[in-house]
């Protein structure tokens, strides 16, 4: 394979995994991955990321903290951040509810079952079973730029992890888990939960891992402009 193509199997291997098998990542996994992933653009090289890693006894316990608060008051968790405007507009809204649909085919979550998707937002707030949970956070002073920013470095880890081996599923539903996260990690106020991450080996037996998602053609989203 010549380097475009390695580039592509590497892109295109990566998709979001919804359930981990039960095998650890080694520590030095994970700092292999973080320290290249921190070579992500910035607007200035000003590096917005900060990066909780949780494993073991530190992840079973946000775990248990954030699936209580999720139990105690499913409706009042906020973001800290806007995800969607309050109507989401097309063509957007169709690509919203076709994955949506999708996703809670292969998990065999119908919308109306209220019980079936509280469950599976709990399967969220577990990491999907993951060994490893990854944090994010920004400084609150910080502006729109800086979420840019930040992209490029969660693709970043989600690329690094992949070449390694391992899976992803880039998560912004920790976002409504600021407070259980502040108080379990100590993180300061003036942090910004932007979103989590579960790492791990995908179960790729999972029909959740398997869904073959439309991405769009190429003439539906660029304009090559030559005159
Ligand atoms: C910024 C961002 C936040 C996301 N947050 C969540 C999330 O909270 N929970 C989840 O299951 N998937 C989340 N995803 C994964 C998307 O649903 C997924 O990327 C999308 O459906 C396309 O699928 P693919 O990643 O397999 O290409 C997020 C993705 C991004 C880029």
């Amino acid at each position: 394979m010549d380097t475009i193509q390695l580039t592509e199997a590497l892109i295109r291997g990566r998709q979001s995994k919804r359930g981990f098998l039960d095998r650890p990542v080694p520590m030095e996994t994970l700092r292999e991955i973080l320290s290249v992933a921190k070579y992500a653009p910035s607007s200035s090289n000003t590096q917005p990321w900060r990066c909780y890693v949780l494993t073991g006894e530190a992840r079973a316990k946000i775990v248990d903290a954030a699936v209580d608060a999720y139990r105690a008051s499913p409706e009042t968790l906020a973001p800290e951040y806007p995800f969607f405007p309050k109507e989401l507009p097309a063509p957007y809204s169709s690509r919203f509810n076709t994955f949506r649909g999708m996703l809670g085919d292969a998990q065999g979550v119908a919308r109306s079952d209220i019980v079936g998707r509280r469950r599976d937002v709990e399967r969220q707030f577990r990491f999907f079973d993951a060994p490893v949970g990854l944090i994010f956070t920004m400084d609150r002073r910080l502006e729109w730029a800086s979420f840019l920013c930040y992209g490029c470095f969660l693709q970043n880890i989600m690329l690094a992890a992949r070449a390694g081996g391992l899976d992803t599923c880039p998560q912004q539903i920790w976002s409504l888990q600021s407070e259980v996260l502040r108080a379990g990690l100590g993180i300061p106020e003036g942090e910004m939960v932007v979103a989590g991450m579960s790492l791990g080996y995908a179960d790729n037996s999972m029909p959740e891992n398997n869904m073959a998602l439309h991405k769009l053609e190429l003439d539906e989203f660029v304009s090559f402009v030559d005159h």
